[in-house]
């Protein structure tokens, strides 16, 4: 119940979604957790008895301020959770540069300065923990194979894979671990709105999309939030405290295949 008393996890995009959900099983785990998002999160830290910290991961001075409130509210940072992400589908010939850029800017600048700014932070009271300090970053499976009309969201994820093991190294001396999540279809906002756009663009109801995203797993479902919570918890706990720059599929065996 306590296995992460007196730590202090900040995570990101977590006012809805995968991390709300994180935020929820770091606390129920006994972590004090900041929510921070670009849209309002007041509920969902309030749901975890934290706070909350409007944060846009793109801007460097919000990065340095959402740090700095951690530390000013609970004492510290332990754990961060690079969770807030954007996600579309385009055809190449569609995706403007723009478009491109922007989901870069978020999806990979977004953690990028995260792991600069946080990561000291974190290195400070590492040795306090058996496990140290710990990162855990969104990734997709999207991160690992790639997938038509994908080609800004797959950029930004196998770029998210590989900066977690090049930090997962520099930082290791220090005790900080960081390690990437790569989850499959997971029923969530982001897709949600996915579907809808499938849906408007294809005429399928959003029953059959359902049950389209289902079935690309093997193990016949969508996962579910807790699903993806549960191994960000762990990777965040002292029983991964021997895990670093590794990569969990939280995927219901869709990269098996
Ligand atoms: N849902 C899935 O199927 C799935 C699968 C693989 C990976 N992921 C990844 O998991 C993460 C969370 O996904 P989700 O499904 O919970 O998405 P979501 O859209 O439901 O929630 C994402 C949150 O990130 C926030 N956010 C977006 N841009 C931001 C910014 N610039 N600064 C701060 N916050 C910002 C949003 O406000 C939102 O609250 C993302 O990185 C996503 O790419 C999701």
């Amino acid at each position: 119940m306590s296995e992460l008393a007196g730590r202090v996890a900040l995570v990101t995009g977590g006012a809805r979604g995968l991390g709300a959900a994180a935020a929820k099983a770091l606390a129920a785990k006994g972590a004090k957790v900041v929510v921070s998002d670009v849209r309002d999160g007041e509920e969902a830290a309030a749901a975890v008895s934290g706070a909350y910290v409007k944060h846009d991961v793109t801007s460097e001075e919000d990065w340095i301020a959402a740090v700095k409130f951690a530390k000013d509210t609970f004492g510290g940072l332990d754990i961060l959770v690079n969770n807030a992400g954007v996600f579309w589908m385009k055809p190449l010939p569609m995706e403007t540069i723009e478009d491109f850029r922007r989901m870069q800017q978020i999806n990979v600048e977004g953690v990028f300065l995260g792991l600069k700014h946080a990561i000291p932070a974190i290195a400070e009271r590492a040795h306090q923990w058996d496990g140290g300090g710990a990162v855990v970053n969104l990734s997709s499976v999207a991160g690992i194979v790639g997938a038509p009309n994908l080609i800004a969201y797959n950029a930004s994820k196998g770029a998210v894979r590989l900066m977690t093991k090049s930090a997962a190294l520099e930082f290791a001396p220090q005790k900080v671990r960081v390690n990437s999540v790569h989850p499959g279809i997971i029923d969530t906002p982001m897709m949600a709105d996915a579907a809808k756009v499938i849906e408007a663009t294809t005429g399928q109801g959003s029953n059959t999309i359902r049950t389209q995203f289902a079935s690309r797993h093997p193990l016949g479902r969508m996962g579910r939030d807790i699903d993806v919570a549960n191994a960000v918890a762990f990777l965040a706990s002292d029983a991964a405290a021997f895990v670093t720059g590794a990569e969990l599929v939280v995927d219901g065996g869709m990269t098996a295949i």
